[in-house]
């Protein structure tokens, strides 16, 4: 009996170690991403020289370091024109970054007028947040309805973090087929949520139509995929 329980504890107490031992790498794992998220925040805050607030990053917006990697794209390559898909904290990083003009298209009335009003406090004028619900296309596929696209061509730099996923499956796929033609030789695309199997898709899709051009994903917190010139 006694030995019974001996042999019952024992193992009860390699079970419990297991477990404190998974959830100690649990914690470690979540707390090299905080910091990775705070290195990166570090390095792009005194490059935007900022004279108001940086509205929040992560979650719904993108993460510093997708925003460090966007800054340092536009610093490099000065597109002369941006065209962003999902407005946010990345419009303003790109505007204070040096893009002269932007043209950023949001689906959504509130979240689109929330980014022209923290523009606007951030004295930011070259950016134009153009609002217009999603389309059904014939397809069956809802996108950006070709209004918001109005007089944009030679995008240089090409920055997809929308629509969101739960508007329809494969929601950001239709950018290949509506924007392609619409970029420079040496556009740069850069696609957030790239650990998602849906943006990696669109990724290879995009570096496949571009022949002349590098796919590089980036080990970022919510996976980054840039697709360049070689
Ligand atoms: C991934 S977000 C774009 C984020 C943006 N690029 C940024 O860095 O802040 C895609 C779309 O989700 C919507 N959105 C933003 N914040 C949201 C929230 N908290 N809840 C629901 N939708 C949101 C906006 O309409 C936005 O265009």
């Amino acid at each position: 009996m006694q030995r019974k329980m001996a042999i019952r504890i024992n193992s009860l107490s390699r079970q419990v170690s297991k477990e404190i031992k998974g959830q100690g790498s649990a914690i470690k794992s979540e707390l090299g991403h905080h910091y990775h998220q705070v290195e990166a925040l570090e390095q792009l805050l005194p490059a935007l020289k900022l004279t108001a607030t940086l509205p929040p990053s992560r979650g719904w917006a993108a993460s510093p370091d997708f925003l460090l990697t966007l800054s340092s794209i536009v610093r490099k390559s000065k597109p002369k024109l941006v065209l962003e898909l999902g407005s946010g904290v990345s419009t303003l990083v790109s505007a204070k970054s040096g893009a002269r003009r932007i043209i950023s298209l949001d689906h959504s009335k509130e979240f689109g007028e929330a980014t022209r009003e923290m523009l606007k406090e951030h004295k930011v004028t070259g950016a134009q947040i153009r609002i217009n619900e999603l389309l059904t296309y014939p397809g069956g596929y809802k996108w950006y309805s070709p209004e918001a696209l109005i007089g944009v061509k030679g995008i240089d730099l090409l920055v997809i973090d929308g629509p969101p996923s739960s508007t329809n499956p494969d929601a950001r796929y239709p950018a290949l087929e509506h924007l392609l033609p619409l970029l420079t030789k040496k556009a740069i695309v850069i696609l957030d949520d790239a650990d998602r199997e849906d943006e990696k898709k669109l990724a290879q899709a995009f570096a496949h139509a571009m022949p002349n051009h590098k796919l590089t994903f980036l080990r970022h917190e919510k996976g980054t995929a840039v697709i360049s010139p070689r």
